[in-house]
């Protein structure tokens, strides 16, 4: 491997005989709670002449090639990998090394509040996408998982790319056109008072007013759990909180997105899961389901658009079969 590269053998050697000795010095930097061994770091990405950091957090061994690693993108756009940690699951029950990420411009990434509108791209994340996959050198075989705006980036790396070693996307709680959401959202949004849709209308114009009605819509259709988790309240944070970034959730990088005329192009076993509560409703994501050439689909009964919280179980336990075929 290249010595840019974060996992040499000695690495590897390293993690093994810590997770053996437990010894207490590198608790900072390697987080061993039971089996579950995991590992943060930067990955530099240049793009346009500049050089900026990609923030991931790796759960199980990447190196075991006998294992297929599962690469998890995160919704938004603008929001940040916290709330996906149950996917983490899927390293001890299933043994993949999982890969989660900031994407470019949130959470522990870099920051870019002063780029022109013009920067921010579907391009810009396909090309980091494509940057972290060569960086970890898992191109020759890997596996998607997207949530929400990042099954639109799974499927637009997929299609722009191509990449052969792309064996399996799992399409969660998605969408197969901005104008079905946005249908689908208005829809949803008559059934609260006025106050909730018109802060959801305002969005990152009005940061307190939209978060409020984002927590009221989404007790409903975005996550039911009560409370509300810890990791998905501190994904919440890196928008809300007191040093907040909004700027890649005020872009308009979606207006007028469709991807339905290029469904066909998508090569990989796909596997579309939606819920009952979800604001990704049938008819949201049926273009997935009926134009994908190998696309499954799973409904879960008692989620909205998280239900790898709300069915946790259920849901690794049908992405894992899924991935193992
Ligand atoms: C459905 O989910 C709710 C809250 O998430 C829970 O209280 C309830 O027991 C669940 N019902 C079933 C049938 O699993
Ligand atoms: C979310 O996190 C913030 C900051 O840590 C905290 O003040 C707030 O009480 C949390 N909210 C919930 C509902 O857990
Ligand atoms: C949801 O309920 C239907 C009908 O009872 C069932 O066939 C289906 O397997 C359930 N979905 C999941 C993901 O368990």
């Amino acid at each position: 491997m290249p010595r840019d590269r974060p996992f040499s053998h000695i690495f590897y050697i390293l993690t093994s005989l810590i997770s053996l000795l437990l010894v207490p010095t590198f608790a900072t930097s390697l987080d061993i709670s039971g089996p579950l061994i995991s590992f943060e770091g930067n990955i530099p990405f240049k793009y346009q002449g500049n050089t900026y950091q990609t923030h991931y957090k790796l759960f199980g061994n990447i190196l075991d090639k006998s294992r297929t690693p599962i690469v998890v993108l995160h919704g938004g756009p603008g929001l940040t990998y916290d709330y996906l940690s149950p996917f983490s699951d899927l390293s001890t029950t299933y043994k993949a090394p999982v890969i989660l990420y900031d994407q470019l411009g949130n959470g522990r990434s870099t920051h870019l509040r002063s780029a022109p509108a013009s920067f921010w791209t579907i391009d810009l994340f396909v090309n980091e996408l494509a940057n972290l996959i060569s960086y970890f050198s898992i191109e020759k075989r890997f596996d998607i998982a997207g949530h929400s705006w990042g099954t639109i980036l799974g499927m637009e790396y997929a299609i722009r790319k191509q990449p052969k070693g792309l064996q399996h996307l799992v399409l969660s709680d998605g969408l197969a056109s901005i104008d079905l959401w946005g249908q689908s959202t208005g829809q949803l949004l008559q059934e609260f008072p006025p106050w909730v849709a018109e802060g959801m209308m305002a969005g990152m114009s009005e940061p307190p007013q939209f978060q409020a009605a984002l927590l009221a819509f989404y007790a409903v259709h975005g996550n039911r759990v009560v409370p509300i988790p810890a990791d998905y309240n501190a994904t919440l944070q890196w928008l809300f909180g007191p040093n907040g970034d909004g700027t890649v959730a005020s872009t308009s990088i979606l207006d007028g997105w469709t991807i339905i005329d290029r469904l066909t192009l998508l090569k990989p076993k796909t596997l579309v899961i939606n819920s009952r509560w979800d604001i990704s409703q049938d008819f949201v994501i049926q273009p997935l389901v009926s134009k994908i050439p190998k696309a499954k689909w799973i409904k879960f009964n008692n989620s909205s658009h998280m239900p790898f919280w709300e069915e946790r179980s259920q849901y690794f336990r049908a992405v894992g079969e899924f991935l193992s075929n």
